[in-house]
């Protein structure tokens, strides 16, 4: 008879939640534990009354055959649609329609509705941020919260989060912790906003190629989005990188100007606006590691800087991490 595992998840991002699913289904008892109060990580947005604003991931591509089966039950389920925006492209000097054939998808009626139906069935201890973990003598682990509070015993554990962030949870293997503090993240700025009338553009998504933006949408041409005209400006690393500890009025301040620029209209006064910093926004470069192991010890680690930063990396990762801890008992 197949052996049922007690197994600890920390982060209920993508990755997390593609692990949770395939080690759930597999029979096994998880426990996801994230220190947000609920699952999705960057895969974020910010409900407001204006609108619900995606703020992390934009939208997702689909190219391995295996996220492509499950994102047929994800639209099946309604948890996702596709996306076709008039796409644009800002170079110096021009914005220049820049239409393809991609497929992206969203979810629907918000990018959190694909985190919110992952987590369906799924057991969630949420404002718990995991600040060490213990290897006990008999094999199994505890997981220390910042409170002192001790969870489990665990027979595995696996790790989800950012690298910089599961770095100080892996001391108990010296060559997972060596791999994964290589890993350099960067960080980015998004900056929501909502006007009271439609901006006078035909833009719905641009890739920027110039000054502080690399991306502009238009959130509310996303399907299922109610509420006003709303917008999402996201900075490229290099501005993030010399604005870590400006002050948000400032960085709105600032991308605005830029907005302006990269569509070359006048922006009215928002009636919304949100800045968001994320300090680990993208995975520098692709290590093509699919998920580490220490399998001895029951420890494992993914996200999507196991393959490089994109939501289906994020899965693809988590589906490598719950196929490596099932192949070894
Ligand atoms: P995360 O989503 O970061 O999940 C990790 C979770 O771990 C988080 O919920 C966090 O709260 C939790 N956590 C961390 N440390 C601890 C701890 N100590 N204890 C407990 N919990 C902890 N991808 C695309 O495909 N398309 C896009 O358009 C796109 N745009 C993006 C835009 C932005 C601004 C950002 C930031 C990312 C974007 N991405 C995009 C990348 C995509 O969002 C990620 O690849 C994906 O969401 C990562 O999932 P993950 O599960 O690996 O990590
Ligand atoms: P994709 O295939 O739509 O885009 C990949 C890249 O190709 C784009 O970044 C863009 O540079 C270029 N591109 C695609 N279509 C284009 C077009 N019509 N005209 C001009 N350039 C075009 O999506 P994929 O590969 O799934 O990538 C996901 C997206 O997530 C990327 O846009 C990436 O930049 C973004 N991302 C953003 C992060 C952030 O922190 N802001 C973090 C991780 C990913």
């Amino acid at each position: 008879m197949t052996q049922i595992f007690k197994i600890a998840i920390i982060g209920a991002g993508m990755a997390g939640l593609s692990a949770a699913s395939a080690l759930t289904q597999a029979g096994h008892n998880v426990v996801l534990f994230d220190k947000s109060r609920g699952s999705g990580g960057r895969m974020s947005t910010k409900r407001t009354e204006s609108g619900d604003l995606d703020m992390g991931a934009q939208y997702f591509t689909a190219r391995d055959n295996h996220f492509r089966n499950a994102l047929q039950t994800w639209i099946a389920n309604g948890w996702v649609t596709e996306w076709t925006p008039r796409l644009f492209i800002r170079n110096e000097g021009e914005l220049v329609e820049s239409p393809d054939d991609q497929q992206r998808y969203v979810g629907s009626p918000r990018m959190t509705s694909l985190s919110r139906g992952l987590l369906e069935g799924l057991e969630l201890v949420g404002q718990t941020r995991i600040q060490s973990l213990e290897h006990n003598d008999d094999n199994s682990w505890g997981l220390k919260d910042e409170t002192g509070t001790v969870h489990g015993p665990f027979d595995r554990v696996v790790v989800a989060t950012p690298a910089p962030q599961a770095v100080p949870l892996l001391a108990a293997s010296g060559h997972l912790e060596q791999a994964t503090a290589q890993v350099e993240m960067q960080p980015g700025w998004t900056l929501a906003l909502a006007f009271a009338e439609p901006l006078d553009t035909a833009v719905e998504a641009c890739f920027v190629r110039v000054g502080a933006l690399d991306w502009i949408s238009r959130n509310s041409s996303k399907p299922g989005r109610q509420g006003l005209d709303t917008w999402v400006l996201q900075s490229n690393p290099r501005w993030a990188m010399g604005n870590l500890d400006t002050d948000k009025a400032e960085v709105s301040r600032q991308l605005l100007a830029e907005f302006a620029d990269a569509l070359s209209i006048n922006i009215p006064v928002p009636v919304y606006q949100h800045a968001h910093r994320w300090l680990y926004a993208r995975s520098e470069g692709a290590c093509n590691w699919g998920a580490l192991a220490a399998p001895e010890k029951g420890l494992y680690v993914c996200g999507d800087w196991c393959l490089g930063g994109r939501l289906e990396n994020a899965w693809l990762s988590g589906q490598q991490a719950a196929q490596t801890l099932m192949e070894r008992k």
